[in-house]
Formats: structure tokens, sequence, C-alpha cells
């Protein structure tokens, strides 16, 4: 955490900036856009005022992220035709997320995905969680860290570079433990956006934080993600029984239609994987340092996005409970396979998996994991 200034929650700008007001795409567009981080009243939730800060790099590429959930609202760059357009599902204004959509964009946590019957052990404590997807506990629970306001700080650097705390207390969603977490933020002038996540606590509990960006790299959401191709670098996968819960196999891919192994259109195989993708795969990594683990493409746009990880896992979703019932700002309706998730983990249910990575996190232990989605343009 070298460098932060923890600014209170009224100061503004780390960079001088010619971007007055982040509401008004219009206006925003048609200026040329300077390098570092604004800014801007987003609206109240919880009694609390939510803002909205926009990083800006060298390449005029642009990522907001607001207080709310720490919600990533949209991810704007150019194409292979230099046209810019913005390659994540999202709402300009904070009624969208408080509408809860699922988890557009958002961090997660205390656990990312699901944990069986909402209950784990540990040692021989039994510990109680809301069964928010019945009958399982995902995401954190009904008020995640998806859904609450975090504090905010920019970072005095050379990048445009975004802290945010939350201070997640004992027992809070059924959790057990004070939980201070620090998610990190950091927009490089190569397109990376870097999420550097840290967490201490004062009592035994269990952790599994990461973002649930929905990417379409056509970057107009009338588009599928179908076309688009995905190469994961994982040889096996974990199957899941008819709620998702893993079943505690680890299972080749090789001949089935989870086998990304060489880039593979998504839509080729997915009739043939009931009700599509949301699937953890078990990545070929065999330690924690941050490596490439995926790459998706698409070729209309000429965009590229590779995802590095520390995380031992990848969850593959294809945006399979996308109905259309949700609309974009400007109306869209956001329909099924429209988007989709590369959400860097731990196995779903591993707190109840003894044979899968712990995600025990102890007193004095330090949570540190890293992953970075950078995106690239070909012509
Ligand atoms: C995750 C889960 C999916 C689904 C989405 C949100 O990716 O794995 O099953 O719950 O979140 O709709």
């Amino acid at each position: 955490m070298k460098g932060i200034s923890l600014i209170s929650l009224g100061i503004a700008v780390i960079f001088a900036t010619s971007i007055t007001s982040c509401n008004n795409q219009k206006s925003e567009d048609k200026m040329e856009p300077t390098k570092g981080i604004t800014k801007a009243a987003f609206g109240n939730a919880d009694g609390k005022e939510v803002f909205l800060y926009t990083l800006t790099n060298a390449k005029g590429t642009q990522v907001k992220i607001t207080t709310y959930g720490g919600i990533v609202t949209s991810w704007v760059s150019a194409d292979k035709n230099d046209k810019k357009s913005n390659i994540l599902l999202g709402f300009d204004s904070l009624g969208g997320y408080l509408a809860k959509p699922p988890y557009f964009g958002a961090l997660i946590g205390r656990y990312g995905n699901r944990i069986a019957k909402g209950t784990f052990k540990i040692d021989t404590s039994v510990y109680t969680l809301a069964t928010n997807n019945s009958p399982n506990h995902l995401h954190g629970g009904n008020k995640g860290f998806d859904k609450v306001v975090w504090e905010s700080a920019t970072e005095n650097d050379s990048l445009p570079s975004l802290l945010l705390s939350y201070f997640s207390r004992d027992g809070e969603e059924g959790y057990p433990g004070n939980l201070k977490v620090d998610v990190q933020y950091t927009l490089t002038d190569d397109d990376e956006l870097k999420i550097e996540y840290n967490a201490t606590t004062d009592k035994a509990t269990v952790i599994n934080l990461t973002n649930h960006c929905y990417f379409n790299l056509t970057g107009d959401v009338s588009n599928t993600i179908l076309d688009h191709e995905l190469e994961i670098d994982a040889d096996n996968y974990t199957p899941v029984d008819s709620t998702l819960i893993p079943t505690g196999k680890i299972t080749p891919v090789k001949g089935t239609p989870f086998d990304f192994t060489k880039a593979t259109k998504i839509g080729l195989r997915i009739d043939s994987v009931e009700g599509g993708y949301d699937h953890n795969f078990v990545l070929n990594k065999k330690d924690s340092t941050l490596k490439k683990v995926a790459t998706l493409s698409e070729a209309k746009s000429g965009r590229k996005l590779e995802v590095f990880t520390m995380e031992p896992g990848l969850q593959f979703y294809s945006g399979n409970f996308l109905d259309g019932t949700i609309k974009t700002s400007d109306g869209k309706a956001i329909n099924l396979h429209t988007g989709l998730c590369l959400e860097t983990q731990h196995f779903p249910d591993s707190p109840n998996q003894p044979a899968f990575p712990s995600t025990l996190l102890l007193p004095g232990q330090k949570y540190h994991t890293v992953s970075v989605y950078k995106l690239s343009v070909s012509k």
C-alpha cells in the first residue's frame, strides 16, 4: 500500500484534467481525455454518498468505477477502426445497480461463487449463510461486497489508481471474523486493468474475492458473445451437480465441450452444455504467481482480452441467466449470452471440499491476490 494517501471522501482529483463531469457522456466524448483520475457524485446508497471515478490512461482508454459495490461500470476503448465503445455490461447511473442486476462489474465477496447449502465448518464451529441461490449460498449472500458502499482513495503515482476499502464486521452475512478488505484498481498505459485484493481477519474465516465484469468485446450489447473465441490454459475443470456445486471431481477437458486449450468459438459447443457454461476451470499454473491463464478475442472489433491471475481457478460464465428483462441505460435489452464473465477465483464450495486449494484465512495471515485484464487491438 506504499504511496497511498487515504484521502477523505471529499477530495477529488490527483492529476490535472479537462473532464469536469463524469455523467455527461456526450460532452465527454467530444473532449480529448486527459490521463488521470477524476471523481464525480453518483447518488446515495445506505445513507452514504456514492462516487464514480474515471480512470484515463495515455491512450485515452477510460474505465469507470463506482464506490457502490466497487463496480466497474464501463471500459471504453478503441476497436480496430478506432471507434470507441464500451466492452462491459453496465449502467451510467446508480439506479441500474440498485435494481440488483446479476453482479454486473462488481467486486464479489466475502466468498465468490457457491457454498453448498450455505453452511461450512471451521474446526468445530458451524457457520450458516444465506441460501440466496437456493439451495446454496452465492457471491457473499443477500448483501455481499457488491452491494455495499466502499471507502475510496486515490494514489499519488504515475498511473490512475483507485483504492477501495471495506470493513466487513464479524458475523456479517454469517461469516466469522472482522475482515478488513482493500481492493486497488489500476489502469496502465498498456490497457491493463489490474485488480489487487488484500485482506486480514481477526478470527479464522473463509475468503474468495473476485470481480464480476461481463465482457462483450464487440462493444455492442445487441451482439451475443457466441462468436468470441476463448482459450483457457486449463486441462481440467470441476464438474458440477444440478445446483452448480462441484461434485469434487477434477475432470480432464479433453474430448469435452470444456476443452478451450486451443482458441475456440464459444458458440461452437455451447448447446451441448446444459444451461451454458458456468464452470470452474482448474488452471494449469502450478504456483500462485501471476500468470496468463486465458485469452478472449473477437474478430470484427479486433479486440483481444488477456486474463492474468495468481488464483488457481477461473469461472467461465456465458451469461446464461441474462434474458432481456434488464435494459441498458439507453434502453437496449440485455439478452441471453450478450456478456461473459471470466472470474478469477479459488474453486467453488472449497470450504466443504478439503481436496480443493484452501480458502481459509487465519488471524495474522495476509490474503493477497492479483488479477489483470489486458485489452489490445489488432488492426
Ligand atoms: C456467477 C455464477 C453464475 C451466476 C452468475 C450471476 O458467475 O457462477 O451461476 O450466478 O454469477 O448471475
